[in-house]
């Protein structure tokens, strides 16, 4: 039998991050570089991501691709003897569909790994200078989305979670927005800021502060439908507080305060 010699002997899932080619992880861009085939997903990695390839690698994009498709591509190149990367935008762990590609690939008996990469939110977060968890205000960040064609589970609904005046980052909603806005004023005073993220990072990407009240309008006007991500928060802009964890007179195991 013909020895494989390829440069890593398992398919890796890797977070490319949020657009910008330096918000990579040091383990992404090298597997990056090493790859001979690299299956990503066009629709939401800015293709300059693929500028760190090397000379000759195969680039797979799979926004016009299913599932069975995807699989069989990464199947048949890896048996072929390639190192095949599979790229997805932000961390593979949020909205990445990454479970049912891992299934199939362990049945063919291949190794994978996952390499987390950094998630839209905290990208969008980090650019308005925001901690979304302030002592007192809220200690706690919802990360989810506003139902749509792929639905909500019951005990998930926006309703539920709002109740919770959380920060709460809303993945996939931009066309959902009105809806969204509605339910959340239930539940937020209407001048809470929202920070609007549109592909926040790339090089035509844009981050914008906000009011609740103006959520809708604003995503309107601007014509998000796309790659958009809204961090709601009571602990943006707020006065409140400082922590425990710098104040001279509390202690823990690293400052005694002797
Ligand atoms: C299929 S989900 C994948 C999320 C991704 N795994 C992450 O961690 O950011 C795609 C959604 O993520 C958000 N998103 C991803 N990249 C973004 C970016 N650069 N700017 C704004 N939103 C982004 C948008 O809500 C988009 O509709």
């Amino acid at each position: 039998m013909e020895k494989i010699e390829r440069m890593d002997n398992k398919i890796s899932f890797i977070g490319a991050g949020p657009g910008d080619p330096e918000l990579l992880t040091l383990k992404a861009l090298k597997k990056i570089k090493i790859a001979d085939v690299i299956i990503w997903t066009d629709s939401l990695i800015p293709e300059k991501i693929l500028d760190f390839a090397k000379e000759g690698s195969e680039k797979i994009k799979t926004s016009s691709l299913n599932l069975e498709q995807i699989t069989s591509i990464m199947i048949k190149k890896f048996q072929a003897g390639k190192t095949v990367i599979r790229l997805h935008d932000g961390d593979p762990c949020l909205f990445g569909a990454i479970k049912e590609q891992i299934e199939i690939l362990k049945k063919e008996k291949i190794e994978i790994e996952v390499i987390p990469g950094v998630s839209a939110f905290q990208v969008a977060a980090a650019y308005h200078e925001a901690e979304l968890t302030i002592p007192d205000v809220t200690q706690t960040i919802i990360l989810t989305r506003a139902g749509g064609r792929t639905g909500m589970p019951k005990k998930e609904s926006l309703k539920d979670l709002a109740k919770h005046n959380s920060s709460l980052c809303l993945y996939l909603s931009a066309r959902h927005v009105k809806r969204s806005q509605e339910t959340l004023l239930e539940f937020y005073p209407p001048e809470t800021k929202v920070i609007v993220g549109f592909r926040v990072s790339w090089d035509d990407g844009w981050t914008s502060l906000i009011e609740l009240k103006d959520m809708a309008n604003f995503s309107i006007e601007k014509k998000l439908i796309r790659t958009t991500i809204y961090i709601i928060s009571p602990a943006i802009n707020t006065s409140q507080n400082r922590s425990n964890l710098y104040n001279p007179s509390y202690k823990h195991l690293f400052r005694n305060n002797k």
